[in-house]
């Protein structure tokens, strides 16, 4: 696997690639990779010729009181994994080399009316910085097909959305949510998770589930369901940010002749805020 630091040095080595016909997939991350991440390299490794894996903590995307400083940095060990599965380029840019104007005067990608709801309630802005780097990316990159995982459900329609709107000739590919065995979403916060809250947190999953289950047997009160998901998850002692049943590609909040449906969740625990979420089709 071949290691870049520069987005210069990086287009030359892919613009060969693309000379030769090569098809590119491409998979972003921010690294402290696990088996979820490298799901979504494999489903780029099985249609595609080259397959490019981005590791960037992205500080726009970032909150002020979120923990960007804190977020975990393992690139020795990310390296190896990608290695294990077969990536054949890896590109790890600084803050400067993305941003060399500074955040504050970064030109900016928002998604309208899907950027400020669920998630980007309780995150402003985040979700600008997301497409802003998705975008830069993209540019940088100029893949065929780019992988998203389902767990980051908000994002990927987002992303959806923004290829749509800005004509960006990409094809978005989900890969769908890989679970530890109690159906916990993997995710980089799950270190976050105190050894006494580990067993609760998988509650969220149960009630989205539980959820979605009412939907299929014919409940449309929407409201009513998320209130008792809500009440689910507080009985075990977390803190739900919001359990919403929305239309999957405007994440409006459902209506009742809506066929396809995602339940969305979000819950705090002491030391991290996990996500998850069930698809209707
Ligand atoms: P990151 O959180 O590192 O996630 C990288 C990719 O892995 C995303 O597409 C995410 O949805 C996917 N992923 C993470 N956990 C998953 C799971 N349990 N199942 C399936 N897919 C999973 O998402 C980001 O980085 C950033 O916002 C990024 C898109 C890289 C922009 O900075």
């Amino acid at each position: 696997m071949d290691v870049f630091h520069t987005i210069l040095s990086f287009r030359g080595a892919l613009r060969n690639e693309r000379a030769q016909g090569k098809r590119i997939g491409f998979v972003p991350t921010m690294g402290n990779l696990h088996d979820a991440h490298l799901e979504l390299i494999k489903t780029a490794r099985r249609s595609n010729d080259i397959v490019v894996c981005s590791i960037f903590v992205n500080g726009l995307q970032f909150g002020l009181n979120e923990d960007w400083d804190k977020y975990p940095r393992t690139f020795e060990a990310d390296c190896d994994k990608l290695r294990s599965v077969g990536c054949d380029y890896l590109f790890h840019p600084d803050d400067n080399e993305m941003y060399p104007n500074g955040l504050d005067k970064q030109t900016r990608v928002i998604c309208a009316t899907m950027a400020d709801v669920l998630c980007g309630a309780s995150r402003p802005g985040h979700f600008e910085g997301v497409t802003t780097v998705v975008s830069k990316l993209f540019n940088i990159v100029q893949p065929d097909e780019a992988i998203f995982g389902a767990k980051d459900f908000q994002q990927l329609a987002i992303i959806r959305r923004m290829v749509e709107d800005l004509c960006i000739p990409v094809t978005i590919t989900a890969a769908p949510i890989h679970r530890e065995a109690d159906g916990l979403a993997m995710s980089s916060r799950n270190s976050f998770i105190t050894e006494r809250e580990r067993p609760l947190v998988n509650q969220l999953n149960k009630s989205l589930n539980w959820v979605a289950e009412q939907i299929k047997n014919g409940n449309k009160d929407f409201i009513a369901l998320e209130a008792e998901a809500r009440k689910q998850i507080e009985t075990v002692g977390l803190r739900p940010d919001y359990i919403t049943v929305c239309n999957s590609k405007t994440l409006e909040h459902a209506a009742v002749d809506d066929t396809d449906l995602a339940v969305l969740g979000a819950v705090y625990t002491s030391g991290a805020r996990l996500i998850d979420n069930v698809e209707l089709g």
